[in-house]
């Protein structure tokens, strides 16, 4: 079993769908060990609170430097023997420091077809772009924003009547499945 730490920075869906996955044995191959968040109230905590899954609640703005932050999680992840990272709403790009640390051993979801709609609001993009489809992508994490290597993907229809909201629970639903998927297959 790969002990593997997620960060997230928001609502925490994603998270919490993989922690029930983990816990009802339908991802056996990894086990959480903890919940890291960089916002002393985002909501991720008290889904993880609710799931007892261990927090650490670190906000950038009380280190020095962005490396001083990333070596202090660093610090934390090698004391909890995590091997992977999975990053789900964490709203932030990795460093140099944690890349390192973690060599390709980063996944991240993103709500669009990469290379489509990188960054910010990518489902506001697509909503407003005109396309007839968007969908979800997990790729490895690299140094620049939504650009490391695509694992996999999954697509939806955007309807000529939706909403944006309508469209993110579209997504947020392809996500539920796809990202376990991925976790499953990728991480041993
Ligand atoms: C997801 O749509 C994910 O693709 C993106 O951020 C969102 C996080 O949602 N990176 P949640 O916090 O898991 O609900």
């Amino acid at each position: 079993m790969t002990k593997v730490a997620i960060f997230a920075s928001g609502s925490g869906s994603n998270f919490e769908n993989i922690v029930l996955k983990v816990d009802k044995g339908e991802l056996n191959n990894i086990e959480i060990t903890s919940l890291f968040t960089d916002h002393h109230d985002a909501y991720c905590i008290d889904r993880a609170n609710k799931l007892k899954v261990a927090t650490h609640i670190n906000e950038p703005k009380n280190f020095e430097s962005k490396s001083a932050y990333e070596q202090h999680l660093i610090q934390l992840l090698k004391r909890e023997e995590v091997e992977w990272i999975i990053l789900a709403g964490y709203m932030r790009l990795i460093g140099p420091d944690l890349l390192d640390a973690y060599e390709g051993k980063i996944l991240n979801i993103h709500p669009s077809l990469l290379p489509k709609y990188k960054g910010k609001d990518a489902i506001g993009q697509a909503f407003d772009s005109g396309d007839n489809v968007t969908g979800s992508t997990v790729h490895y994490v690299d140094s620049g924003m939504d650009t490391g290597e695509i694992i996999e993907q999954r697509q939806c229809d955007i309807k000529p009547d939706d909403t944006k909201e309508a469209l993110e629970e579209r997504v947020k639903h392809l996500e539920y499945e796809l990202y376990p998927s991925v976790i499953a297959k990728v991480i041993k």
